[in-house]
């Protein structure tokens, strides 16, 4: 019901109750209006207030996390402490061509480009800013560029360094490899800004010693050949 279509607020209050009485009603009626806005108001009022106070709660939870992730205290999408579970990316990944995909969880944003020259390279997808999606953009610069659209945020394709931007990090890398049908698949990851042969020794030395061995990482001892101790 409108302010307009409260009772005996307009032309169409009842003929029998005379001009006296018409008169007489209109004073409540203008009562009955002005209390009716101020609730009107006071409602906009704290909806607004309320609205404010969650924007801000969410942007306080957001820089915070910023300063989380930053000190290392929360988990950084797109990092794995262990070795994760091998997940195919994609049947067949062309020059200039790009693929989205989640790894090494379920919830971790990732990218895979194929650059012009053929190289292979896949990153997280999350920005080391404020965590908005990094997309990417094959028209731009002589091989591409990840690109945050929410601070305009730009990462080298080649190699994750930010090239311009309020990222504080390179984006974290995902360890890609093709299988000669073509096939592409992530295997494991990398901090942001790790060398890869620390981030593959890191993720492979348990669970697998003899991939690790062959990495040359540190603690481990030369393959025996040919079946020799
Ligand atoms: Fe990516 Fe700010 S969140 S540049």
């Amino acid at each position: 019901m409108s302010l307009t279509d409260q009772p005996g607020a307009g032309p169409t209050a009842g003929p029998t109750a005379g001009h006296a009485s018409a008169r007489a009603a209109e004073p409540a009626a203008e009562a009955a209006r002005e209390q009716l806005r101020d609730r009107i108001s006071a409602d906009s009022l704290t909806t607004r207030r309320d609205y404010l106070r969650i924007v801000a709660t969410v942007s306080g939870g957001l820089a915070i996390g910023g300063v989380g992730v930053a000190a290392g205290i929360l988990h950084r999408h797109g990092d794995s402490e262990t070795l994760p579970e091998t997940r195919k990316v994609t049947d067949q990944l062309l020059p200039g061509q790009s693929v989205a995909f989640r790894f090494p969880g379920d919830e971790d944003r990732a990218l895979a480009v194929r650059l012009g020259d053929g190289t292979l390279v896949g990153y997280s997808a999350v920005c080391t800013h404020l965590s908005c999606a990094v997309l990417w953009r094959a028209d731009r610069g002589p091989e591409g560029e990840l690109y945050c659209p929410c601070h305009e945020g730009v990462f080298d394709a080649r190699t994750g360094e930010v090239a311009a931007g309020p990222p504080p990090r390179p984006l974290p890398r995902i360890f890609l490899i093709e299988q000669l049908d073509g096939s592409v698949w992530a295997v494991a990851t990398a901090r942001s800004g790790e060398p890869a042969k620390d981030a593959l020794c890191r993720q492979f030395a348990e669970p697998r010693p003899d991939m690790a061995q062959r990495l040359g990482c540190p603690g481990t001892t030369t393959a025996p050949e040919n079946g020799q101790t």
